[in-house]
């Protein structure tokens, strides 16, 4: 029996990224099933059974699927994220975790901009908005979609710093950007602050009503990566007694009704968490995937492994 790759998306990826996947796949002689759009996680679980190698995106891979799956190696995450993956689960049931980084970045980085010039053009409403041109930008980490975002905005003219206490100030100023070392000043220093932070336990809710309040007059908050990374009272209290401020996601919040109806024109949500929904991150992503699956499957290699062995 051919070794299976399961690809469990509930939000699938473009059909031509689909298809590389199962070149990929069928080309190493292994079998391809495709779970997308799933509506329970009774259809999950019951997919996984006989899979070996697991490709998915945001899906919730918990105990119960690593429970359900008795022949999987590995779990390919297509994207950067892996907070829907339980990693420790994974290496308790001998699974190998991997992600495939740089892959989507820039379909996110390009939706910031997308975003960015909406608010800046109020919504869209026909008022007299704002330009981004010579306005600074604050890159709250600055791993692959934050230096996409930088690339970006110089194409823009506008002023970039960044802060990342994992990135060395040489690759931040080799791509013509300020290092910022100080999260207070990140925020009080640029009207466009733009969030990259994975969510983990130190950065979850680490962004509310102290950083958000800091921001100058007429600041957007820009949040492509998380919700979980917003303490979303805090945020709410800081948009309630700034007026001015602005917050856009692609992540829409647990009060987003709320925040909807409090905050007219000064907040937008998309409605399915869509930065890296293109077709080219879909193909970038989806056959790096599929490659990484293979790779080990047949030889073992993990390059790209989050969790411990
Ligand atoms: C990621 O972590 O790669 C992005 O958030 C994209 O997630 P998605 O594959 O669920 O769109």
């Amino acid at each position: 029996m051919p070794m299976k790759v399961l690809v469990a998306t509930e939000k699938p990826f473009a059909a031509v990224a689909v298809d590389g996947i199962r070149k990929v796949v069928e080309a190493a002689g292994y079998e391809l099933e495709l779970l997308e759009k799933y509506t329970s996680k009774d259809q999950l679980i019951d997919a996984v059974s006989t899979a070996d190698a697991l490709i998915v995106r945001s899906d919730k891979i918990d105990n119960a699927v690593f429970d359900a799956a008795p022949r999987l190696k590995v779990v390919v995450r297509a994207g950067a994220g892996y907070d829907n993956i339980d990693l420790e689960s994974a290496t308790a049931h001998g699974v190998c975790v991997e992600n495939t980084p740089g892959q989507n970045s820039n379909a996110v980085a390009e939706l910031v901009f997308g975003m960015a010039v909406m608010a800046a053009r109020n919504m869209y409403d026909g008022t007299s908005g704002t330009e981004l041109k010579d306005k600074s930008i604050g890159i709250h980490a600055f791993g692959q979609v934050g230096r996409n975002v930088a690339r970006i905005a110089q194409g823009f003219g506008m002023n970039v710093s960044a802060l990342d206490p994992y990135c060395p100030d040489e690759v931040m100023t080799g791509a013509g950007v300020q290092p910022c070392h100080d999260i207070k000043s990140l925020y009080s220093g640029n009207t466009y602050v733009s969030l990259h932070i994975p969510a983990t336990p130190e950065t979850r809710a680490s962004v509310g009503y102290d950083l958000v309040t800091l921001m100058p007059h007429k600041g957007i908050l820009i949040n492509t990566a998380r919700k979980e990374v917003i303490d979303e009272p805090g945020l709410c209290r800081a948009l309630e007694e700034r007026p001015d401020l602005k917050y856009v996601a692609d992540i829409r919040p647990d009060c987003a009704d709320d925040m909807l109806a409090r905050f007219p024109g000064r907040v937008f949500f998309t409605p399915k968490k869509m930065g890296a929904q293109t077709a080219e991150a879909n193909i970038n992503a989806g056959i790096a995937a599929a490659r990484q699956s293979v790779a080990f499957l047949r030889d073992g290699i993990d390059r790209f492994r989050v969790n411990r062995k």
